[in-house]
């Protein structure tokens, strides 16, 4: 059986973290290990016909990466690499984004947004919504018909929600994920 491919962006290892929780759970038989973008070309995400992509944010909603002042490169870095407009069609991605709700109050988890909006322009069925019951902010581009466009992790102030989180989430689109992958594109 083909797998679920994993790939996150990060500038200090918490999405990492979050994507290798992720994988953990869904076991190393449905799903690739989780890889930084920093390494792969977009041909390689192509591989996949099931993702799921995670991400912090940076800057005032900016897909992450050196314009929004990382200093690792991360998405936009990634997405730089290609000079076509790639092609999803047919595939299926559930995202996930961190970001920090007390800090960043007005502008919570917005780069999972522009990342989403991107990969359904690139033609993606995107699955995965998840409710902002729980969550504390005044504003989130990620919030699209009243939920989040994908999982959204608070490490910093609700890192004790984490794990329940994850296996909420994981339960609602990992049978999604797993049908898709028994019938690809
Ligand atoms: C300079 C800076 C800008 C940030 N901007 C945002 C933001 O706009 N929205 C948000 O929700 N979180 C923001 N954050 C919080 C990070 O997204 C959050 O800490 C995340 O867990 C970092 O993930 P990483 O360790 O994978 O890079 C920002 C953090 C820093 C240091």
């Amino acid at each position: 059986m083909k797998k679920i491919g994993m790939f996150f962006g990060t500038e200090t290892g918490s999405t990492r973290l979050i994507a290798k929780k992720i994988h953990k759970k869904l076991g190393d038989d449905i799903a690739a290990k989780p890889v930084n973008v920093n390494r792969i070309t977009m041909e390689e995400m192509l591989q996949y016909d099931v993702l799921i992509l995670g991400t912090p944010s940076y800057g005032e909603g900016a897909i992450p990466g050196l314009s929004a002042g990382c200093l690792e490169p991360n998405w936009e870095e990634f997405l730089a690499k290609s000079d076509q407009q790639p092609d999803f069609s047919g595939k299926r991605i559930a995202f996930f984004g961190l970001g920090a709700q007390e800090r960043y109050s007005e502008r919570f988890c917005s780069s999972l947004f522009k990342l989403y909006e991107l990969f359904k322009g690139y033609g993606a069925e995107i699955v995965g919504s998840w409710s902002t019951e729980g969550y504390t902010f005044a504003h989130s581009a990620a919030v699209e018909d009243g939920r989040f466009v994908g999982l959204v992790i608070d490490e910093r102030t609700q890192g004790r929600f984490t794990d329940e989180r994850i296996d909420a989430w994981l339960a609602q689109v990992k049978p999604l994920l797993l049908e898709k992958l028994a019938t690809p594109a």
